[in-house]
């Protein structure tokens, strides 16, 4: 697994992958805005005539109509800033990396990238992270991304019905060390030999091409000199550790 054009073919089959449950995501929050707004159209249009009238009993109405068109908006608020953080998600994606490694907050790609996957899991997986304070890293980001969405993918197709991911962080010796651990089936030990082959699969025609680890080693590995390792028990889970020296060993950054 070398080519750049594969690897950017699994990243968008991946993106792909989770967009139900990314419109979903985004579709939610819309319904309640829409209907959210349609209450508050009705709401203004009861309060013109009710400050027309100037009776206690009319103000003190009018007074009840706007306190509900304040919470309607304060809602509506919530669900606009759900789609922006999924759109935010779906951009640090689209981002092509250039040709320099840039400076960038390992812990923020990391939730991006969550967003967007949980929109996939949230009903049976739950999420916890660990993030530690981190500098400013070198790297390709987008790159990272792929590594972080790959490695969630598979937690969560490795947990049956109800499970747990958790996601951490630390600063160690001059390296960012990212844990990404579930409680899913884990591995035999044949399947841990194999798991970084490209085209090493076990997952039925269609849903696994067997390309996500080797593409995560070749990216954490030959781009930004670090490492990648997991250990596994099978029936228990499986933990990835990757290491990303915080200088980029090409010496050549944007910041
Ligand atoms: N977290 C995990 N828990 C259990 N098994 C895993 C886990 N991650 C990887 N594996 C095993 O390693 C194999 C190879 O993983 P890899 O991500 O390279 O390919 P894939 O997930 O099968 O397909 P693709 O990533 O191309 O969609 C998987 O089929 C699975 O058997
Ligand atoms: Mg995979």
């Amino acid at each position: 697994m070398s080519s750049p054009a594969a690897a950017e073919l699994h990243q968008m089959a991946a993106i792909g992958r989770l967009l139900t449950g990314i419109v979903h995501e985004i579709n939610s929050p819309l319904g309640s805005i829409f209907s959210n707004n349609e209450v508050i159209r009705r709401s203004l249009d009861m309060l013109l005539p009710l400050l027309a009238d100037p009776s206690p009993e009319s103000l003190q109405k009018a007074r009840r109509v706007a306190e509900t068109c304040r919470d309607l908006a304060a809602v509506d608020r919530i669900a606009c800033e759900r789609i922006r953080s999924v759109i935010r998600g779906l951009k640090s994606f689209s981002r092509l990396d250039s040709g320099e490694p840039r400076e960038v907050d390992l812990n923020e790609n990391l939730r991006d990238t969550l967003k967007l996957t949980q929109a996939e899991f949230r009903k049976r997986i739950a999420v916890e992270t660990d993030l530690g304070e981190l500098p400013p890293v070198e790297c390709y980001p987008q790159m990272l991304n792929q590594v972080f969405l790959n490695l969630l993918i598979n937690a969560s197709q490795a947990i049956e019905g109800e499970g747990c991911i958790r996601v951490g962080t630390r600063l160690e010796d001059g390296m960012v060390r990212v844990s990404i651990a579930d409680t899913g089936r884990g591995m035999t030990p044949e399947q841990q030999a194999k798991a970084f082959n490209a085209g090493f699969t076990t997952k039925p025609l269609g849903e696994g091409a067997g390309l996500g680890l080797s593409i995560a080693r070749e990216i954490v590995e030959e781009k930004h000199g670090g490492s990648i390792h997991f250990e596994s028990e099978l029936g228990q889970g499986t933990t990835f550790h990757i290491r990303i020296p915080v200088r980029h060993p090409s010496g050549s950054v944007r910041t």
